[in-house]
Protein backbone atom coordinates (compact mmCIF):
# COMPACT_ATOMS: atom_id res chain seq x y z
CA UNK A 1 0.00 0.00 0.00
CA UNK A 2 1.38 3.17 -1.24
CA UNK A 3 2.02 6.26 1.02
CA UNK A 4 -0.17 9.28 0.33
CA UNK A 5 0.57 12.91 2.26
CA UNK A 6 -2.07 15.29 2.00
CA UNK A 7 -2.15 18.90 2.92
CA UNK A 8 -5.27 21.07 3.65
CA UNK A 9 -6.80 17.97 4.69
CA UNK A 10 -9.44 19.49 7.37
CA UNK A 11 -11.80 21.42 5.10
CA UNK A 12 -13.02 21.78 1.83
CA UNK A 13 -11.23 20.35 -0.97
CA UNK A 14 -8.86 18.69 1.20
CA UNK A 15 -11.31 16.95 3.37
CA UNK A 16 -13.39 15.65 0.36
CA UNK A 17 -10.39 13.84 -1.12
CA UNK A 18 -9.32 12.33 2.10
CA UNK A 19 -12.86 10.81 2.26
CA UNK A 20 -12.52 9.46 -1.47
CA UNK A 21 -9.09 8.15 -0.80
CA UNK A 22 -10.61 6.52 2.57
CA UNK A 23 -12.87 5.04 0.77
CA UNK A 24 -11.20 3.42 -1.85
CA UNK A 25 -8.55 1.90 0.60
CA UNK A 26 -5.46 1.88 -1.69
CA UNK A 27 -3.26 4.28 0.68
CA UNK A 28 -1.97 5.03 4.02
CA UNK A 29 -2.53 8.59 4.45
CA UNK A 30 -0.86 10.99 6.10
CA UNK A 31 -3.49 14.09 7.08
CA UNK A 32 -2.14 17.49 7.74
CA UNK A 33 -3.56 21.08 8.32
CA UNK A 34 -3.85 22.96 11.68
CA UNK A 35 -7.04 21.63 12.65
CA UNK A 36 -6.49 18.43 14.76
CA UNK A 37 -9.54 17.83 15.75
CA UNK A 38 -11.62 17.70 12.32
CA UNK A 39 -8.39 15.46 10.85
CA UNK A 40 -9.16 13.30 13.75
CA UNK A 41 -12.83 13.06 12.79
CA UNK A 42 -11.75 12.34 9.17
CA UNK A 43 -9.47 9.57 9.98
CA UNK A 44 -11.72 7.56 12.59
CA UNK A 45 -13.99 5.81 9.81
CA UNK A 46 -10.35 4.72 8.48
CA UNK A 47 -9.27 1.64 10.59
CA UNK A 48 -6.35 2.98 11.34
CA UNK A 49 -5.14 3.63 7.45
CA UNK A 50 -5.33 7.78 8.15
CA UNK A 51 -2.74 9.25 10.18
CA UNK A 52 -3.23 12.28 11.68
CA UNK A 53 0.22 14.95 11.56
CA UNK A 54 -1.20 18.68 12.97
CA UNK A 55 1.30 21.48 11.52
CA UNK A 56 1.11 24.93 10.85
CA UNK A 57 2.37 26.02 7.24
CA UNK A 58 2.17 29.90 7.83
CA UNK A 59 6.09 29.80 9.66
CA UNK A 60 8.79 28.52 7.76
CA UNK A 61 10.13 26.47 11.31
CA UNK A 62 6.22 25.02 10.99
CA UNK A 63 7.03 23.75 7.88
CA UNK A 64 10.61 22.48 8.65
CA UNK A 65 9.14 20.87 11.24
CA UNK A 66 6.25 19.15 9.57
CA UNK A 67 8.62 18.02 6.71
CA UNK A 68 11.23 16.28 9.39
CA UNK A 69 8.39 14.81 11.25
CA UNK A 70 6.48 13.49 7.94
CA UNK A 71 10.37 12.02 6.88
CA UNK A 72 10.42 9.75 9.82
CA UNK A 73 6.50 8.45 9.13
CA UNK A 74 6.34 7.75 5.67
CA UNK A 75 7.86 4.80 3.26
CA UNK A 76 9.83 5.39 0.20
CA UNK A 77 7.61 5.69 -2.95
CA UNK A 78 5.05 7.99 -1.23
CA UNK A 79 2.99 10.37 -3.10
CA UNK A 80 2.63 14.07 -1.81
CA UNK A 81 -0.24 16.60 -2.43
CA UNK A 82 0.30 19.88 -1.76
CA UNK A 83 -3.56 20.67 -1.10
CA UNK A 84 -3.35 23.40 1.61
CA UNK A 85 -4.32 26.87 0.51
CA UNK A 86 -5.37 30.27 2.07
CA UNK A 87 -6.75 33.31 -0.05
CA UNK A 88 -6.18 36.29 2.55
CA UNK A 89 -8.78 39.70 2.58
CA UNK A 90 -5.95 41.80 4.32
CA UNK A 91 -1.94 41.70 4.58
CA UNK A 92 -0.54 40.06 7.54
CA UNK A 93 2.90 39.04 8.28
CA UNK A 94 4.34 35.86 9.72
CA UNK A 95 6.30 35.43 12.35
CA UNK A 96 9.52 35.42 9.21
CA UNK A 97 8.18 39.25 8.31
CA UNK A 98 6.52 37.85 5.26
CA UNK A 99 3.30 38.17 3.79
CA UNK A 100 1.35 34.78 5.08
CA UNK A 101 -0.17 33.27 2.03
CA UNK A 102 3.19 34.39 0.05
CA UNK A 103 4.07 31.77 2.94
CA UNK A 104 1.25 28.90 2.86
CA UNK A 105 0.84 28.61 -0.73
CA UNK A 106 4.43 29.36 -1.89
CA UNK A 107 7.48 28.84 1.00
CA UNK A 108 6.00 26.33 2.95
CA UNK A 109 5.39 23.64 0.42
CA UNK A 110 8.67 23.93 -0.99
CA UNK A 111 10.28 23.91 3.16
CA UNK A 112 8.34 21.31 4.15
CA UNK A 113 9.12 19.06 0.95
CA UNK A 114 12.74 19.11 1.03
CA UNK A 115 13.43 16.23 3.52
CA UNK A 116 10.90 14.23 1.91
CA UNK A 117 12.88 14.84 -1.55
CA UNK A 118 16.67 14.75 -0.44
CA UNK A 119 15.77 11.57 1.54
CA UNK A 120 14.03 10.01 -2.10
CA UNK A 121 10.93 9.32 -0.19
CA UNK A 122 8.46 11.07 -2.50
CA UNK A 123 8.16 9.33 -5.94
CA UNK A 124 5.50 12.34 -7.21
CA UNK A 125 4.11 15.48 -6.32
CA UNK A 126 0.70 17.13 -7.37
CA UNK A 127 0.05 20.87 -6.49
CA UNK A 128 -3.46 21.97 -5.51
CA UNK A 129 -2.98 24.87 -7.65
CA UNK A 130 -5.21 27.44 -9.54
CA UNK A 131 -6.46 28.49 -13.01
CA UNK A 132 -6.38 32.32 -11.51
CA UNK A 133 -2.46 31.93 -11.65
CA UNK A 134 -2.87 33.40 -14.82
CA UNK A 135 -3.72 37.10 -12.97
CA UNK A 136 -0.52 36.15 -10.95
CA UNK A 137 2.27 39.04 -11.29
CA UNK A 138 5.19 38.93 -9.36
CA UNK A 139 7.19 41.59 -7.94
CA UNK A 140 10.46 40.66 -6.36
CA UNK A 141 10.82 43.55 -4.33
CA UNK A 142 7.37 43.73 -2.90
CA UNK A 143 5.51 40.37 -2.85
CA UNK A 144 7.47 38.59 -0.25
CA UNK A 145 6.34 40.88 1.99
CA UNK A 146 3.07 41.57 0.65
CA UNK A 147 3.56 45.53 0.37
CA UNK A 148 1.64 45.25 -3.40
CA UNK A 149 -1.08 43.15 -1.47
CA UNK A 150 -4.28 42.78 -3.09
CA UNK A 151 -7.31 41.22 -2.19
CA UNK A 152 -7.44 39.23 -5.25
CA UNK A 153 -3.72 39.22 -7.24
CA UNK A 154 -2.01 38.05 -3.90
CA UNK A 155 -4.03 34.96 -4.53
CA UNK A 156 -3.37 34.59 -7.87
CA UNK A 157 0.76 35.41 -7.55
CA UNK A 158 1.38 32.90 -5.06
CA UNK A 159 -0.41 30.41 -6.63
CA UNK A 160 1.95 31.02 -9.64
CA UNK A 161 5.14 31.24 -7.87
CA UNK A 162 4.60 27.77 -6.29
CA UNK A 163 3.92 26.68 -9.85
CA UNK A 164 7.05 28.14 -11.45
CA UNK A 165 9.24 26.47 -8.38
CA UNK A 166 7.54 23.10 -8.99
CA UNK A 167 8.47 23.35 -12.25
CA UNK A 168 11.98 23.71 -11.52
CA UNK A 169 11.49 21.33 -8.81
CA UNK A 170 10.47 18.71 -11.60
CA UNK A 171 13.84 19.86 -13.59
CA UNK A 172 15.82 19.22 -11.20
CA UNK A 173 14.54 15.52 -10.06
CA UNK A 174 13.65 13.90 -13.08
CA UNK A 175 13.05 10.88 -10.74
CA UNK A 176 9.78 12.67 -9.47
CA UNK A 177 6.48 13.09 -11.39
CA UNK A 178 5.09 16.59 -10.93
CA UNK A 179 1.52 18.20 -12.30
CA UNK A 180 0.08 21.42 -11.37
CA UNK A 181 -3.81 21.40 -11.38
CA UNK A 182 -6.87 23.41 -11.12
CA UNK A 183 -8.74 21.64 -9.59
CA UNK A 184 -12.10 23.29 -10.31
CA UNK A 185 -14.18 25.96 -9.38
CA UNK A 186 -15.43 24.57 -5.79
CA UNK A 187 -18.08 25.69 -3.01
CA UNK A 188 -15.54 25.72 0.21
CA UNK A 189 -14.61 28.30 2.36
CA UNK A 190 -11.64 29.70 0.35
CA UNK A 191 -11.61 33.35 0.40
CA UNK A 192 -14.77 33.57 2.94
CA UNK A 193 -15.03 37.04 3.84
CA UNK A 194 -16.77 39.44 7.15
CA UNK A 195 -19.67 41.24 5.95
CA UNK A 196 -21.98 42.01 2.91
CA UNK A 197 -18.89 41.18 0.45
CA UNK A 198 -18.43 37.81 2.48
CA UNK A 199 -22.16 37.35 2.34
CA UNK A 200 -22.44 38.04 -1.03
CA UNK A 201 -19.50 35.52 -2.02
CA UNK A 202 -21.22 32.91 0.00
CA UNK A 203 -24.38 33.24 -2.09
CA UNK A 204 -22.40 33.14 -5.01
CA UNK A 205 -20.62 30.09 -4.35
CA UNK A 206 -24.25 28.01 -3.92
CA UNK A 207 -24.25 27.06 -7.60
CA UNK A 208 -20.33 25.94 -7.70
CA UNK A 209 -19.47 22.58 -7.74
CA UNK A 210 -19.30 20.40 -4.36
CA UNK A 211 -16.06 19.36 -2.87
CA UNK A 212 -17.07 15.49 -2.96
CA UNK A 213 -17.00 16.16 -6.68
CA UNK A 214 -13.60 17.82 -6.70
CA UNK A 215 -12.31 15.17 -4.59
CA UNK A 216 -13.89 12.15 -6.48
CA UNK A 217 -11.84 13.61 -9.70
CA UNK A 218 -8.62 14.55 -7.60
CA UNK A 219 -8.99 10.87 -6.63
CA UNK A 220 -8.94 9.80 -10.68
CA UNK A 221 -5.65 11.93 -10.94
CA UNK A 222 -4.18 10.04 -8.17
CA UNK A 223 -4.80 7.13 -9.93
CA UNK A 224 -2.79 8.04 -12.90
CA UNK A 225 0.17 5.88 -13.51
CA UNK A 226 2.78 8.79 -14.53
CA UNK A 227 1.70 12.99 -15.09
CA UNK A 228 4.57 14.47 -17.11
CA UNK A 229 7.42 13.62 -18.40
CA UNK A 230 10.86 12.83 -16.37
CA UNK A 231 12.31 16.29 -16.08
CA UNK A 232 8.69 18.54 -16.99
CA UNK A 233 5.55 19.42 -14.43
CA UNK A 234 2.50 19.56 -16.43
CA UNK A 235 -0.43 21.75 -16.07
CA UNK A 236 -3.33 19.95 -15.52
CA UNK A 237 -6.87 22.44 -15.63
CA UNK A 238 -8.72 19.70 -13.69
CA UNK A 239 -8.36 16.47 -15.18
CA UNK A 240 -6.90 17.63 -18.82
CA UNK A 241 -3.33 18.07 -19.74
CA UNK A 242 -3.14 21.10 -20.87
CA UNK A 243 -0.08 23.74 -22.34
CA UNK A 244 1.40 26.04 -19.45
CA UNK A 245 -0.73 29.40 -19.61
CA UNK A 246 1.69 32.01 -21.20
CA UNK A 247 2.63 33.87 -17.82
CA UNK A 248 4.17 30.76 -16.64
CA UNK A 249 6.46 30.89 -19.38
CA UNK A 250 8.13 34.34 -19.30
CA UNK A 251 11.96 33.85 -18.54
CA UNK A 252 12.01 36.98 -16.18
CA UNK A 253 9.19 35.93 -14.24
CA UNK A 254 10.82 32.58 -13.81
CA UNK A 255 14.32 34.04 -12.93
CA UNK A 256 13.11 36.53 -10.42
CA UNK A 257 10.93 33.80 -8.67
CA UNK A 258 13.69 31.45 -8.99
CA UNK A 259 16.65 33.88 -7.72
CA UNK A 260 13.85 34.92 -4.73
CA UNK A 261 12.92 32.15 -3.58
CA UNK A 262 16.51 30.38 -3.07
CA UNK A 263 17.49 33.99 -1.24
CA UNK A 264 14.52 34.08 1.31
CA UNK A 265 14.85 30.32 2.05
CA UNK A 266 18.88 29.96 2.22
CA UNK A 267 18.67 29.48 5.53
CA UNK A 268 15.27 28.36 5.90
N1 LIG B 1 -12.31 26.22 -3.88
C1 LIG B 1 -11.97 26.52 -5.12
O1 LIG B 1 -12.83 26.87 -5.98
C2 LIG B 1 -10.53 26.45 -5.56
C3 LIG B 1 -10.23 26.85 -6.87
C4 LIG B 1 -8.91 26.79 -7.29
C5 LIG B 1 -7.94 26.34 -6.42
N2 LIG B 1 -8.25 25.96 -5.15
C6 LIG B 1 -7.16 25.49 -4.26
O2 LIG B 1 -7.57 24.29 -3.64
C7 LIG B 1 -6.89 24.14 -2.39
C8 LIG B 1 -7.88 23.78 -1.30
O3 LIG B 1 -8.76 24.90 -1.17
P1 LIG B 1 -10.21 24.82 -0.54
O4 LIG B 1 -11.11 25.53 -1.48
O5 LIG B 1 -10.52 23.43 -0.11
O6 LIG B 1 -9.98 25.79 0.73
P2 LIG B 1 -10.44 25.68 2.25
O7 LIG B 1 -11.75 25.01 2.38
O8 LIG B 1 -10.27 27.06 2.79
O9 LIG B 1 -9.32 24.71 2.90
C9 LIG B 1 -8.01 25.14 3.03
C10 LIG B 1 -7.19 24.06 3.71
O10 LIG B 1 -5.84 24.56 3.87
C11 LIG B 1 -5.45 24.40 5.22
N3 LIG B 1 -4.58 25.50 5.66
C12 LIG B 1 -4.81 26.83 5.55
N4 LIG B 1 -3.84 27.52 6.18
C13 LIG B 1 -2.98 26.58 6.70
C14 LIG B 1 -1.79 26.65 7.48
N5 LIG B 1 -1.30 27.83 7.90
N6 LIG B 1 -1.17 25.52 7.83
C15 LIG B 1 -1.67 24.32 7.44
N7 LIG B 1 -2.79 24.18 6.70
C16 LIG B 1 -3.44 25.30 6.35
C17 LIG B 1 -6.75 24.43 6.04
O11 LIG B 1 -6.60 23.69 7.23
P3 LIG B 1 -6.54 24.35 8.71
O12 LIG B 1 -7.31 25.62 8.71
O13 LIG B 1 -7.10 23.28 9.60
O14 LIG B 1 -5.07 24.54 8.96
C18 LIG B 1 -7.72 23.71 5.10
O15 LIG B 1 -7.66 22.33 5.30
C19 LIG B 1 -6.16 25.47 -2.14
O16 LIG B 1 -4.80 25.33 -2.46
C20 LIG B 1 -6.84 26.43 -3.12
O17 LIG B 1 -5.98 27.48 -3.52
C21 LIG B 1 -9.54 26.02 -4.70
Amino acid sequence: MADLILTGASRGIGAALARALTERGTEQLFLVARDAVRLEALARPSGGRAVVVPGDLSTLQGARELGARLAGLVAPGATLVHNAGLWPAKRALTEDGLETAFVVNHLAPLVMQRPLLDTGLVRRILVVSAGLLVKGRFDAARTPTGRDFSGVRTYCTTKLCLALAMRDVAAERPEVDVAVLHPGVVRTDLGARPGPVGWLLKWVKRSWESPEVCGERLARVLDRERWSAPGEARWYFEETAQPWPPNTEDAATRQAVRDTTARLLAHA
